[in-house]
């Protein structure tokens, strides 16, 4: 028999060092990896400290819970803080369509209304805290009848603590600017709602010209060259470059409350160019989530010749820089509305007797303005889904929908109520019996201390929008329930699931899960309702709206520092005369 064995040594040397000459390699090439990873990092560090503009402070920077957020309790005083520190003298000037306080004539005397809208409910405590002047539409029956000589008046009427500057209006220009082009065009536009968006050129007109009004206004109310502009949602997209052409050193803060499209869904407006460069006169273009930065980042690299940075969430465009950051929007804590409230039990028996609801019937509740982004027709379906497959939960359970008018003269609102109403009914009549109505559809403002009520009252809150910035009203109702009983039925496709991941997440399109989550949260135990609502209170409660306010205003403080370091140090300003070019500088600086 042959001996092999020198045979089998002598491949199996080659075989070892064939490994070791491998492993020697692919150490080395590690190694490589490891030391410019660590160069990456350590020059991203660097960066920061150096002052990058993606994180004023770092700790405030996370849109979720970093542990050193946390520690800051966001206030008035934080707010106020921040100004006085960081932005001394400087003025806060607030714009937005809808105003926080409508005088409306009632009978003989005057009817002060607080407007159902989030951006009302976010915005009034911020421009309380900072004393500052809110420029909005004067769209009450009684508002002129209230202002002084200069159409200012000071609110809020029981405790005046800032100035609200009323613009007057003509119909023609409500209807093409705000329910024309806003509300018929750019509304359907960003939301994934599947209604057609309308776009006429005597809207566009309309739109335009508003926003001059506007800006006139805004310089008129200017103290000096330097005011820090606020400005509010898809009503307004071409101010901020009309108020940068006439106050070229003005901060302007730009918040879209609404989502951003993808590029493809953007590109069916006929005038998103002009869009585009309108709101790129911004100092920062804030949304509620890094989502619709992304979209709207790629929306101008698809349409303007701009440069962008995509990791520090900059573009420049005609020589001047705009930071796209996501802030996520968010209510005050706590709410000034719930210390004049009743406690729980009380706002149970209030609303049950005002409703005639029996003892032993669940309340489910929605608060919104009657809009058809809101997903309430899936909400019947959802009980519709509920009553046919569990039938012992007819008579157990009611559905309390609290719709704000709005926008009603608009075709598609005026279909939403009737589809509304044509469902209710037919719940009511397929389900209900004496003394039992399964779905309760109100039409009508209510107060914030009535949706307060409402919400202390509910067993669950459905909030279902088929697609939504963010969603108050989930955050309110977390904030309502200092009980922390309740259960939160929040849609997948509103920004405020990113943060309340303690509700039940749905999707409002499937109507075989919304049936299964209401399911679920009529028969939760009260032990899971207190775990998860405290939870979401927390998150609430830390990223409140002093929060929000309060990062946009650290980078409005950051840029404007920017700008006077680079003047002492002898850089040339930038064709508006306000940024200077931080992208160059990253060019020079990588170089
Ligand atoms: O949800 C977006 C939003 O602009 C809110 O900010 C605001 O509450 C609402 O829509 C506007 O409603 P209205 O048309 O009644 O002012």
């Amino acid at each position: 028999m042959p001996d092999n064995s020198s045979y089998l040594v002598v491949p199996s040397a080659a075989l070892w060092l064939f490994v070791l000459v491998i492993v020697g390699i692919s150490c080395v090439a590690l190694a490589v990896v490891l030391s410019r990873a660590r160069r990456a990092r350590n020059m991203k560090l660097a960066r920061l400290e150096a002052g990058s503009v993606r994180s004023p402070l770092p700790e405030f920077e996370k849109n979720g819970q970093s542990a050193a957020a946390a520690l800051v309790q966001w206030s008035p005083e934080t707010l106020r803080h921040i100004l006085a520190k960081e932005l001394p003298d400087a003025q806060v000037i607030v714009v937005s369509n809808r105003e926080p306080y409508i005088h409306n004539r009632n009978g003989d005397g005057i009817q002060l209304v607080v407007p159902a809208s989030g951006l009302v409910s976010a915005l009034e405590p911020i421009t309380r805290a900072c004393a500052g002047t809110w420029i909005a539409y004067g769209g009450g029956s009684a508002d002129a009848l209230v202002v002084d000589e200069n159409d200012r008046v000071e609110v809020p009427p029981e405790n005046p603590s800032y100035t609200l500057r009323r613009v007057w209006l003509s119909e023609e220009e409500q209807q093409g600017y705000y329910l024309g082009f806003a509300n018929e065009g750019l509304w359907p536009l960003c939301h994934i709602a599947f209604t057609r968006p309308i776009f006429r050129a005597s809207d566009w007109e309309a739109y335009e010209a508003v926003n001059r009004k506007f800006a006139d206004t805004v310089v008129a109310e200017a103290r000096n060259e330097r005011p820090i502009v606020l400005v509010q949602d898809y009503h307004f997209a071409l101010l901020p470059r009309m108020i940068r052409e006439r106050l070229p050193e003005a901060i302007i803060i730009t918040f879209w409350h609404i989502p951003w499209p993808n590029s493809e869904v953007f590109s069916i407006c006929p005038w998103r160019e002009k869009i585009l460069e309108g709101l790129l006169g911004s100092s920062i273009v804030g949304f509620h989530t890094q989502f619709h930065c992304n979209n709207f980042i790629d929306s101008v690299d698809r349409f303007l010749e701009s440069r962008i940075e995509r990791e520090d969430s900059a573009i420049s465009y005609g020589g001047q820089i705009s930071l796209v950051h996501a802030y996520p929007i968010s209510i005050e804590w706590e709410p000034a509305r719930q210390a004049q409230l009743p406690d729980v039990a009380q706002c149970r028996r209030h609303v049950r007797e005002k409703f005639g609801l029996a003892d032993d019937v669940r309340l489910c509740v929605g608060v919104e303005r009657l809009d058809y982004t809101k997903g309430i027709l899936d909400r019947f379906t959802a009980l519709d889904e509920l009553l046919r497959l569990h039938p012992e939960w007819i008579g157990k359970v009611a559905f309390l929908q609290i719709a704000a008018p709005s926008r009603g003269t608009l075709p598609a609102y005026q279909q939403l109520h009737e589809e509304c109403l044509r469902q209710a009914e037919d719940l009511n009549r397929r389900y209900g019996r004496d003394g039992y109505t399964p779905v309760l559809m109100v039409t009508e403002h209510h107060s914030q201390e009535q949706v307060y009520e409402i919400y202390r009252a509910a067993d669950v809150c459905l909030v279902t929008s088929l697609h939504d910035g963010m969603n108050l009203v989930a955050k309110e109702f977390v904030a309502a329930r200092n009980d922390e009983q309740g259960v939160l039925l929040l849609s997948m496709f509103a920004g405020a699931s990113k943060e309340l991941l303690e509700a039940l997440i749905v999707n409002p399109y499937d109507a075989t899960m919304m049936g299964d989550a209401l399911l679920q949260a009529l028969t939760m135990s009260s032990e899971e309702q207190r775990q998860r609502m405290q939870r979401m209170r927390e998150v609430v409660r830390d990223n409140n709206v002093y929060r929000w306010a309060g990062s946009m205003l650290l980078d409005a403080a950051r840029l404007r520092k920017r700008v006077a370091v680079d003047r002492a140090v002898g850089a040339a300003p930038t064709s508006s005369g306000n940024v200077i070019s931080l992208l160059d500088r990253r060019r020079v600086a990588a170089l």
